[in-house]
């Protein structure tokens, strides 16, 4: 019996050993110590041999159990380990991987320009207001003194959703849904969509134009040429020419549209200018009386300028880009840059 305890303990440890899971350990635990286990049953067989060589052999029994035990747990802990060393291995974490950049909008090169012009009008007192892109005839043509046979009027011009209804061809009508309203003094910018039937590089059916008009006692055109001549230099630079040039709105008298000296050529004429030199960036005037009238002021009383700006236009000329389509297509390739 010695020698089978022996050889039992060796069998035992050696499979011990061997066990490469928890699993395998559980097993062999229960194939010795469990209840109908190799040690457990030598245990129970003692009953059976000569009472003086019992004390003997149960001791050696004991210490077998005991051996194997010990054995398997100290192979339970190295196990447990291996095996909580293999996750952390698996779950490593490099702190020092790049974190993953999250693509970032800006603001469109439209909206900034947008921007730029309220905060210049809005800093000498002027209020920003909109008004509807869906017009009557009366206020995009009629109000402002343009007439039935006027060519502006033209099919080839207006987007007409009826009889008497349009889409705004300009954001002058915005002055007089103002003037209507309101008394003076005005002092309003109005930025907006218009349409007009037109599309080639420069020309788009849908732009955005900024109104403005300023009403009160004693406007000059000398108000006009001051605070417009100062809105050129702010967008495009100090050094920036100016100059007024004669021209023609049905709704202000007298008209000119405002030129700034080409900032490519610096005046010298080239391709940009058309070998002017010069480059329109908006048209302005004093109000027509009439305009004033029709929406009950006294043009004894008060008079005042306006004046209307393409958004696109501005936008082209500040950054040099020779396309308005471009800034409509939203190719993040070229919205970038801005
Ligand atoms: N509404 C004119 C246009 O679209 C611009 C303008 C506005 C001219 C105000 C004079 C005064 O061309």
């Amino acid at each position: 019996m010695d020698e089978k305890i022996t050889e039992l303990t060796q069998e035992a440890v050696s499979a011990i050993d061997q066990a490469e899971t928890l699993e395998q350990l559980q097993a062999i635990r229960v194939k010795y110590l469990g209840k109908k286990g190799i040690i457990t049953g030598l245990l129970r067989s003692l009953g059976q041999v000569a009472p003086e060589a019992r004390p003997r052999l149960g001791q050696a029994v004991n210490s077998a159990r005991a051996t194997v035990e010990q054995r398997i747990e100290a192979r339970r802990e190295q196990l447990a380990a291996e095996l909580t060393q293999a996750r952390l291995e698996r779950e490593r974490i490099d702190i020092t991987l790049p974190g993953r950049v999250w693509p970032r909008g800006r603001l469109h090169p439209l909206t900034q320009t947008l921007n730029d012009i309220k905060a210049f009008f809005m800093g000498y007192g002027f209020e920003v207001v909109e008004g509807p892109e869906v017009e009557t005839d009366y206020y995009n043509f009629e109000a402002l003194n343009i007439p039935k046979d006027h060519p502006a009027r033209d099919m080839q011009d207006t987007f007409y959703l009826g009889e008497d209804l349009l889409l705004r061809t300009q954001t002058s009508p915005v002055q007089i849904r103002v003037m209507e309203a309101t008394k003076p003094p005005v002092r309003i910018i109005a930025p907006g969509k218009v349409y007009r039937v037109d599309a080639d590089p420069t020309h788009s059916p849908m732009f955005q134009q900024v109104e403005g008009l300023l009403v009160d006692k004693d406007i000059t055109f000398g108000d006009l040429k001051g605070i417009l001549a100062e809105f050129a230099r702010h967008l495009f630079g100090k050094e920036r020419g100016v100059r007024f040039r004669p021209s023609y709105f049905p709704f202000t008298e007298p008209s000119a549209e405002m030129d700034i000296s080409c900032m490519m050529c610096k005046g010298a004429g080239c391709r940009v200018c058309s070998e002017e030199g010069w480059i329109e960036i908006l048209g302005s005037g004093m109000v027509h009386p009439r305009v004033l009238e029709m929406v009950g002021y006294d043009p004894e009383e008060v008079g005042g300028f306006a004046f209307g700006m393409g958004v696109e236009r501005i936008a082209m000329l500040r950054y040099g880009i020779d396309d308005i389509r471009l800034f409509f297509d939203n190719d993040l390739r070229f919205l970038h840059q801005f």
